[in-house]
């Protein structure tokens, strides 16, 4: 067997059973830019109901928070100062910080490097590579579906 200081690149990736298309892929983990058409990270799909009447739904109607986040904080629900509710993906694209609702100013905004977004999840200002994932809210009386 070569000792190290013989061994080139090739024998060390055959050794290993490395390929040229892993080195790529690995390559592209830290230093490849994201583009609009990538896999929305953070934004799973989902199919809930949000009761509100339920007392965890409380904060919805609290002018002073007006939002709530599902169980594995995967979507944040927000009540507009218009009274209509809306749903969109929590984890911030940047790094994945939860984002909260400031409901005075109509805005999602994600605590951790100030990333701005409006109502419909679109970036207004801040490091966001992506708008955060829209999510389809139909209120039935007091029960929300929420899928997307
Ligand atoms: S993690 Fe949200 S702006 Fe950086």
């Amino acid at each position: 067997m070569a000792t190290s200081a013989e061994m080139n690149r090739k024998e060390f990736l055959q050794l290993f059973g490395v390929g040229a298309a892993a080195l790529v892929a690995t390559a592209c983990l830290g230093g490849c830019g994201s583009k609009a058409s990538d896999p929305v990270v953070g934004a799973p799909n989902v199919d809930f109901t949000v009761n509100l009447t339920a007392a965890g739904s409380a904060p919805l109607d609290d002018p002073a928070v007006g939002y709530i986040y599902n169980l594995t904080r995967d979507v944040i629900v927000a009540k507009t100062t218009a009274g209509t509710y809306v749903a969109l993906q929590a984890p911030c694209p940047h790094e994945g910080t939860s984002v909260y609702f400031a409901r005075s100013q109509s805005r999602f905004i994600c605590p951790n490097h100030n990333a701005i977004f409006d109502t419909g999840g679109t970036v207004l200002s801040g490091p966001s590579p992506r708008a955060l994932k829209q999510y389809t809210v139909v209120q039935t009386g007091t029960s929300l579906h929420i899928t997307g």
